[in-house]
Protein backbone atom coordinates (compact mmCIF):
# COMPACT_ATOMS: atom_id res chain seq x y z
CA UNK A 1 0.00 0.00 0.00
CA UNK A 2 2.94 2.42 0.86
CA UNK A 3 3.83 2.03 -2.92
CA UNK A 4 0.72 4.43 -4.03
CA UNK A 5 1.37 7.38 -2.52
CA UNK A 6 4.93 8.14 -3.71
CA UNK A 7 3.04 7.60 -7.31
CA UNK A 8 0.75 10.38 -6.08
CA UNK A 9 3.46 12.46 -4.91
CA UNK A 10 5.11 11.99 -8.49
CA UNK A 11 2.01 12.35 -10.56
CA UNK A 12 1.43 16.13 -8.67
CA UNK A 13 5.41 16.97 -9.25
CA UNK A 14 4.43 16.23 -13.51
CA UNK A 15 1.13 18.35 -13.60
CA UNK A 16 2.95 21.41 -11.38
CA UNK A 17 5.67 20.75 -13.87
CA UNK A 18 3.53 21.43 -16.81
CA UNK A 19 1.63 23.95 -15.19
CA UNK A 20 -1.68 21.87 -14.35
CA UNK A 21 -3.84 21.42 -11.61
CA UNK A 22 -6.40 19.29 -13.48
CA UNK A 23 -5.91 16.00 -11.11
CA UNK A 24 -7.12 16.86 -7.57
CA UNK A 25 -4.65 15.03 -5.31
CA UNK A 26 -5.55 14.02 -1.86
CA UNK A 27 -3.90 15.89 0.82
CA UNK A 28 -3.71 16.75 4.57
CA UNK A 29 -4.79 19.84 5.92
CA UNK A 30 -4.16 21.33 9.13
CA UNK A 31 -7.25 23.98 10.52
CA UNK A 32 -7.52 25.13 13.68
CA UNK A 33 -7.56 28.68 15.58
CA UNK A 34 -4.49 30.54 16.25
CA UNK A 35 -1.53 29.13 18.07
CA UNK A 36 -4.10 25.73 18.91
CA UNK A 37 -0.71 24.01 17.72
CA UNK A 38 -1.39 23.11 13.77
CA UNK A 39 2.38 23.86 12.84
CA UNK A 40 3.69 22.15 15.66
CA UNK A 41 1.39 19.04 15.06
CA UNK A 42 2.78 19.03 11.59
CA UNK A 43 6.61 19.12 12.47
CA UNK A 44 6.42 16.50 15.02
CA UNK A 45 4.68 14.64 11.28
CA UNK A 46 7.54 15.55 9.70
CA UNK A 47 10.04 14.50 13.03
CA UNK A 48 12.40 17.47 12.50
CA UNK A 49 12.62 21.14 13.44
CA UNK A 50 12.36 23.61 10.57
CA UNK A 51 8.17 25.38 10.62
CA UNK A 52 8.48 28.41 12.12
CA UNK A 53 6.32 28.10 15.21
CA UNK A 54 5.18 30.57 18.43
CA UNK A 55 2.23 32.62 19.97
CA UNK A 56 0.87 34.64 17.84
CA UNK A 57 0.36 34.85 14.05
CA UNK A 58 3.02 32.98 12.62
CA UNK A 59 2.19 30.82 9.87
CA UNK A 60 0.85 33.69 7.43
CA UNK A 61 0.83 32.09 4.13
CA UNK A 62 -0.47 28.30 3.24
CA UNK A 63 2.76 26.06 3.20
CA UNK A 64 2.09 23.09 1.09
CA UNK A 65 4.85 20.38 2.13
CA UNK A 66 5.38 17.58 0.39
CA UNK A 67 7.20 14.96 2.45
CA UNK A 68 8.88 12.15 0.47
CA UNK A 69 10.31 9.29 1.65
CA UNK A 70 13.91 8.15 0.06
CA UNK A 71 15.04 5.05 1.72
CA UNK A 72 14.00 3.23 -1.77
CA UNK A 73 15.14 6.16 -3.89
CA UNK A 74 18.15 7.62 -1.69
CA UNK A 75 20.89 6.44 -3.84
CA UNK A 76 19.55 7.93 -7.23
CA UNK A 77 18.31 11.16 -5.59
CA UNK A 78 21.55 11.86 -3.67
CA UNK A 79 23.18 11.28 -7.22
CA UNK A 80 20.54 13.19 -9.52
CA UNK A 81 20.39 16.76 -6.70
CA UNK A 82 24.22 16.01 -5.60
CA UNK A 83 23.31 15.88 -1.84
CA UNK A 84 25.18 14.46 0.74
CA UNK A 85 22.55 15.54 3.40
CA UNK A 86 20.66 12.10 4.28
CA UNK A 87 17.57 14.86 4.49
CA UNK A 88 17.03 17.99 3.07
CA UNK A 89 14.52 20.54 1.52
CA UNK A 90 13.53 21.99 -1.54
CA UNK A 91 11.12 24.94 -2.53
CA UNK A 92 9.72 25.60 -5.72
CA UNK A 93 10.07 29.31 -5.73
CA UNK A 94 14.09 28.46 -5.45
CA UNK A 95 13.72 25.34 -7.68
CA UNK A 96 17.54 24.80 -7.72
CA UNK A 97 18.40 25.06 -4.37
CA UNK A 98 19.24 22.18 -1.94
CA UNK A 99 18.27 23.24 1.76
CA UNK A 100 19.99 20.35 4.15
CA UNK A 101 20.22 22.65 7.05
CA UNK A 102 16.66 22.50 8.41
CA UNK A 103 17.15 25.93 10.37
CA UNK A 104 17.84 27.37 6.58
CA UNK A 105 14.05 26.07 5.64
CA UNK A 106 12.87 27.94 8.30
CA UNK A 107 14.46 31.07 7.61
CA UNK A 108 13.74 30.56 3.98
CA UNK A 109 9.62 30.09 5.08
CA UNK A 110 10.42 33.29 7.34
CA UNK A 111 11.76 35.13 4.69
CA UNK A 112 9.39 33.88 1.53
CA UNK A 113 6.41 34.64 3.71
CA UNK A 114 7.71 38.33 4.65
CA UNK A 115 8.34 38.66 0.83
CA UNK A 116 4.67 38.33 0.02
CA UNK A 117 2.62 39.23 3.08
CA UNK A 118 4.86 41.76 4.83
CA UNK A 119 6.73 42.08 7.99
CA UNK A 120 4.03 43.19 9.88
CA UNK A 121 1.71 39.90 10.49
CA UNK A 122 -0.32 40.47 7.17
CA UNK A 123 -1.42 37.11 5.57
CA UNK A 124 -1.56 35.88 1.98
CA UNK A 125 -3.23 33.31 -0.01
CA UNK A 126 -0.52 32.38 -2.16
CA UNK A 127 1.30 29.06 -1.31
CA UNK A 128 4.56 28.36 -0.18
CA UNK A 129 5.76 25.14 -1.60
CA UNK A 130 8.03 22.79 -0.08
CA UNK A 131 9.40 19.00 -0.53
CA UNK A 132 11.25 17.57 2.49
CA UNK A 133 13.31 14.40 1.36
CA UNK A 134 14.12 12.20 3.87
CA UNK A 135 14.04 8.38 5.25
CA UNK A 136 12.31 9.72 8.51
CA UNK A 137 8.88 10.61 6.96
CA UNK A 138 6.32 8.91 5.75
CA UNK A 139 4.89 10.23 2.24
CA UNK A 140 2.51 12.28 2.65
CA UNK A 141 1.36 15.72 1.73
CA UNK A 142 0.52 18.18 4.46
CA UNK A 143 -1.09 21.68 4.40
CA UNK A 144 -0.03 24.56 6.87
CA UNK A 145 -2.39 27.12 7.26
CA UNK A 146 -2.48 30.45 9.33
CA UNK A 147 -4.72 29.90 12.26
CA UNK A 148 -8.76 31.39 12.57
CA UNK A 149 -8.65 34.92 14.58
CA UNK A 150 -11.12 37.37 15.20
CA UNK A 151 -9.06 40.61 16.29
CA UNK A 152 -7.14 42.27 13.47
CA UNK A 153 -3.50 43.10 14.71
CA UNK A 154 -0.43 44.91 12.96
CA UNK A 155 -0.93 45.09 8.80
CA UNK A 156 -4.31 42.81 9.43
CA UNK A 157 -7.51 44.35 7.07
CA UNK A 158 -10.33 44.62 9.24
CA UNK A 159 -11.84 41.24 7.32
CA UNK A 160 -9.43 39.15 8.45
CA UNK A 161 -11.65 36.44 9.96
CA UNK A 162 -12.88 36.74 6.75
CA UNK A 163 -9.80 35.91 4.65
CA UNK A 164 -8.53 33.60 7.04
CA UNK A 165 -11.63 31.32 7.04
CA UNK A 166 -12.06 31.69 2.70
CA UNK A 167 -8.41 30.89 2.71
CA UNK A 168 -8.87 28.17 4.88
CA UNK A 169 -12.51 26.87 3.29
CA UNK A 170 -10.58 26.82 -0.45
CA UNK A 171 -8.20 24.67 0.52
CA UNK A 172 -10.32 22.17 3.12
CA UNK A 173 -13.44 22.29 0.32
CA UNK A 174 -11.62 20.11 -1.77
CA UNK A 175 -13.41 16.49 -1.70
CA UNK A 176 -9.82 15.12 -1.85
CA UNK A 177 -8.59 16.45 1.06
CA UNK A 178 -8.06 15.11 4.83
CA UNK A 179 -8.61 17.61 7.51
CA UNK A 180 -6.83 17.33 10.96
CA UNK A 181 -9.14 19.69 12.80
CA UNK A 182 -6.15 20.47 15.71
CA UNK A 183 -8.38 21.87 19.05
CA UNK A 184 -6.56 22.52 22.17
CA UNK A 185 -7.02 20.33 25.41
CA UNK A 186 -7.39 23.64 27.57
CA UNK A 187 -10.41 25.19 25.80
CA UNK A 188 -13.85 23.94 25.23
CA UNK A 189 -14.23 21.50 22.34
CA UNK A 190 -18.14 22.95 21.76
CA UNK A 191 -16.59 26.08 20.51
CA UNK A 192 -13.66 24.81 18.59
CA UNK A 193 -13.29 26.63 14.89
CA UNK A 194 -11.40 23.78 13.62
CA UNK A 195 -14.38 21.70 14.22
CA UNK A 196 -16.65 23.97 13.00
CA UNK A 197 -15.45 25.05 9.67
CA UNK A 198 -14.24 21.10 9.09
CA UNK A 199 -18.35 20.41 9.36
CA UNK A 200 -19.00 23.21 7.06
CA UNK A 201 -17.27 21.54 4.42
CA UNK A 202 -17.56 17.95 5.43
CA UNK A 203 -20.96 17.75 7.93
CA UNK A 204 -20.51 13.74 7.61
CA UNK A 205 -17.41 14.06 9.31
CA UNK A 206 -16.24 11.58 6.41
CA UNK A 207 -12.62 13.20 5.98
CA UNK A 208 -12.14 14.78 9.76
CA UNK A 209 -9.45 13.67 12.02
CA UNK A 210 -9.83 15.47 15.36
CA UNK A 211 -6.18 15.92 16.88
CA UNK A 212 -6.30 17.23 20.53
CA UNK A 213 -3.56 19.12 21.44
CA UNK A 214 -2.08 20.73 24.51
CA UNK A 215 -2.62 17.51 26.56
CA UNK A 216 -0.01 18.57 29.30
CA UNK A 217 -1.80 22.34 30.04
CA UNK A 218 -5.25 21.54 31.33
CA UNK A 219 -6.66 22.56 34.57
CA UNK A 220 -5.10 20.50 37.76
CA UNK A 221 -8.22 18.10 38.12
CA UNK A 222 -9.68 17.89 34.91
CA UNK A 223 -8.47 15.50 31.57
CA UNK A 224 -9.73 15.19 28.37
CA UNK A 225 -10.72 11.30 28.67
CA UNK A 226 -14.38 11.86 27.76
CA UNK A 227 -13.43 14.21 25.14
CA UNK A 228 -10.97 11.64 23.53
CA UNK A 229 -12.91 8.95 23.85
CA UNK A 230 -15.94 10.41 21.65
CA UNK A 231 -18.23 10.86 24.14
CA UNK A 232 -18.41 15.09 24.01
CA UNK A 233 -18.48 15.44 20.24
CA UNK A 234 -17.36 11.87 18.15
CA UNK A 235 -15.31 12.26 14.78
CA UNK A 236 -16.16 9.16 12.34
CA UNK A 237 -12.30 9.12 11.75
CA UNK A 238 -11.19 9.22 15.51
CA UNK A 239 -9.54 11.51 18.35
CA UNK A 240 -5.92 11.78 18.96
CA UNK A 241 -4.36 13.58 21.78
CA UNK A 242 -1.29 14.97 21.40
CA UNK A 243 1.40 17.32 23.36
CA UNK A 244 3.80 19.37 21.51
CA UNK A 245 6.38 21.26 22.98
CA UNK A 246 5.84 24.31 25.02
CA UNK A 247 6.92 27.81 24.32
CA UNK A 248 9.22 26.97 26.99
CA UNK A 249 10.46 23.78 25.06
CA UNK A 250 10.79 25.98 21.64
CA UNK A 251 12.81 28.55 23.40
CA UNK A 252 15.70 26.46 25.46
CA UNK A 253 15.61 24.16 21.86
CA UNK A 254 14.26 20.77 23.31
CA UNK A 255 15.15 18.69 20.69
CA UNK A 256 12.00 16.50 18.87
CA UNK A 257 13.13 12.87 20.53
CA UNK A 258 13.00 14.21 23.31
CA UNK A 259 9.87 15.76 23.17
CA UNK A 260 8.33 12.10 21.69
CA UNK A 261 9.66 10.66 24.68
CA UNK A 262 8.07 12.82 27.21
CA UNK A 263 4.93 12.78 25.21
CA UNK A 264 4.83 8.63 25.47
CA UNK A 265 5.54 9.21 29.49
CA UNK A 266 2.94 11.60 29.81
CA UNK A 267 0.42 9.77 27.78
CA UNK A 268 1.27 6.20 29.75
CA UNK A 269 0.97 8.14 32.91
CA UNK A 270 -2.12 10.11 32.38
CA UNK A 271 -4.12 8.19 30.02
CA UNK A 272 -3.60 4.55 30.58
CA UNK A 273 -5.44 2.97 28.32
CA UNK A 274 -4.98 5.15 25.73
CA UNK A 275 -1.33 5.53 25.61
CA UNK A 276 -1.40 3.28 22.17
CA UNK A 277 -3.97 5.01 20.51
CA UNK A 278 -2.45 8.50 21.34
CA UNK A 279 0.61 10.88 20.55
CA UNK A 280 2.13 12.27 17.26
CA UNK A 281 3.42 8.72 16.25
CA UNK A 282 0.34 7.13 16.20
CA UNK A 283 -0.87 10.48 14.52
CA UNK A 284 1.76 9.95 11.61
CA UNK A 285 0.50 6.21 11.32
CA UNK A 286 -3.33 7.11 11.26
CA UNK A 287 -2.67 9.64 8.74
CA UNK A 288 -0.81 7.65 6.43
CA UNK A 289 -3.28 5.13 6.77
CA UNK A 290 -6.50 7.61 6.56
CA UNK A 291 -4.73 8.79 2.97
CA UNK A 292 -4.13 5.43 1.27
CA UNK A 293 -7.76 4.83 2.13
CA UNK A 294 -8.58 8.16 0.44
CA UNK A 295 -6.43 7.60 -2.84
CA UNK A 296 -7.94 3.95 -3.16
CA UNK A 297 -11.68 5.74 -3.28
CA UNK A 298 -10.42 8.08 -5.45
CA UNK A 299 -8.74 5.80 -8.09
CA UNK A 300 -11.83 5.27 -10.37
CA UNK A 301 -12.01 8.95 -11.23
CA UNK A 302 -8.31 9.41 -11.45
CA UNK A 303 -8.01 6.97 -13.82
CA UNK A 304 -10.42 8.68 -15.91
CA UNK A 305 -9.35 11.72 -15.81
CA UNK A 306 -5.67 10.75 -16.51
CA UNK A 307 -6.69 8.57 -19.17
CA UNK A 308 -8.32 11.85 -20.69
CA UNK A 309 -5.45 14.03 -20.19
CA UNK A 310 -3.36 11.52 -21.67
CA UNK A 311 -5.47 11.76 -24.75
CA UNK A 312 -5.33 14.98 -25.07
CA UNK A 313 -1.63 14.88 -24.67
CA UNK A 314 -1.20 12.17 -27.06
CA UNK A 315 -2.87 14.05 -29.45
CA UNK A 316 -1.30 17.36 -29.07
CA UNK A 317 2.25 15.59 -29.08
CA UNK A 318 1.23 14.51 -32.18
CA UNK A 319 0.77 17.44 -33.67
CA UNK A 320 4.23 18.57 -33.07
CA UNK A 321 5.73 15.60 -35.50
CA UNK A 322 8.84 13.96 -34.80
CA UNK A 323 11.41 14.53 -34.32
CA UNK A 324 10.67 16.04 -30.77
CA UNK A 325 13.09 18.90 -29.52
CA UNK A 326 11.06 21.54 -28.10
CA UNK A 327 11.11 21.83 -24.72
CA UNK A 328 7.38 21.91 -24.01
CA UNK A 329 6.95 18.45 -26.25
CA UNK A 330 9.41 16.62 -24.52
CA UNK A 331 7.30 17.64 -20.98
CA UNK A 332 4.04 16.48 -22.67
CA UNK A 333 5.82 13.24 -23.97
CA UNK A 334 6.91 12.48 -19.99
CA UNK A 335 3.70 13.19 -18.85
CA UNK A 336 2.09 10.61 -21.46
CA UNK A 337 4.53 8.18 -20.71
CA UNK A 338 3.99 8.69 -17.39
CA UNK A 339 0.22 8.65 -17.43
CA UNK A 340 0.00 5.09 -19.26
CA UNK A 341 2.43 4.17 -16.08
CA UNK A 342 -0.19 5.30 -13.73
CA UNK A 343 -2.87 3.81 -15.40
CA UNK A 344 -1.03 0.32 -15.39
CA UNK A 345 -0.10 1.04 -11.43
CA UNK A 346 -3.64 2.02 -10.86
CA UNK A 347 -5.13 -1.20 -12.25
CA UNK A 348 -2.85 -3.27 -10.06
CA UNK A 349 -2.77 -1.31 -6.94
CA UNK A 350 -6.93 -1.73 -7.43
CA UNK A 351 -5.74 -5.74 -7.96
CA UNK A 352 -3.38 -5.49 -4.92
CA UNK A 353 -5.75 -3.93 -2.26
CA UNK A 354 -8.85 -6.38 -3.26
CA UNK A 355 -6.34 -9.33 -2.69
CA UNK A 356 -4.74 -7.81 0.44
CA UNK A 357 -6.36 -8.37 4.01
CA UNK A 358 -6.33 -4.50 4.42
CA UNK A 359 -9.22 -4.73 2.20
CA UNK A 360 -11.12 -5.83 4.62
CA UNK A 361 -9.38 -4.14 7.96
CA UNK A 362 -12.65 -2.38 9.53
CA UNK A 363 -11.03 0.51 11.52
CA UNK A 364 -11.63 3.08 9.15
CA UNK A 365 -15.00 4.18 8.66
CA UNK A 366 -15.18 4.98 5.50
P1 LIG B 1 -0.32 27.38 15.40
O1 LIG B 1 -0.45 28.86 15.50
O2 LIG B 1 -1.65 26.69 15.49
O3 LIG B 1 0.48 26.93 14.24
O4 LIG B 1 0.45 26.93 16.74
P2 LIG B 1 2.00 26.71 17.00
O5 LIG B 1 2.39 25.34 16.60
O6 LIG B 1 2.77 27.85 16.40
O7 LIG B 1 2.03 26.75 18.57
C1 LIG B 1 1.60 27.89 19.28
C2 LIG B 1 2.21 27.89 20.69
O8 LIG B 1 1.64 26.84 21.47
C3 LIG B 1 3.71 27.65 20.69
O9 LIG B 1 4.27 28.45 21.67
C4 LIG B 1 3.84 26.18 21.07
O10 LIG B 1 5.01 25.92 21.77
C5 LIG B 1 2.64 25.97 21.97
N1 LIG B 1 2.11 24.60 21.93
C6 LIG B 1 1.60 23.94 20.84
N2 LIG B 1 1.20 22.70 21.17
C7 LIG B 1 1.44 22.56 22.49
C8 LIG B 1 1.24 21.48 23.44
O11 LIG B 1 0.75 20.38 23.10
N3 LIG B 1 1.62 21.72 24.74
C9 LIG B 1 2.18 22.91 25.14
N4 LIG B 1 2.52 23.04 26.42
N5 LIG B 1 2.37 23.94 24.27
C10 LIG B 1 2.02 23.77 22.98
NA1 LIG C 1 0.93 30.59 16.42
MG1 LIG D 1 1.23 27.93 12.58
Amino acid sequence: METLIPIINRLQEVFLTVGSEIVQLPQIVVVGSQSSGKSSVLESLVGRDFLPRGSGIVTRRPLVLQLINVSPLQERLKIENGVKAEEWGTFLHCKNQIFSDFHEICKEIEAETARSSGENKGISPEPIYLKIFSPKVLNLTLVDLPGITKVPVGDQPEDIEAQVQDMILSFISNPNSLILAVSPANSDLATSDALKLAREVDPDGRRTLLVVSKLDLMDAGTDALEVLLGRVIPVRLGIIGVVNRSQHDINTQKSLEDSMRDEHAFLQRHYPSLASRSGSRYLAKTLSRLLMHHIRECLPDLKTRVTVLSAQYQARLNSYGQPVEDHSAMLLQIVTKFASDYCNTIEGTARYIQTSELCGGARICY
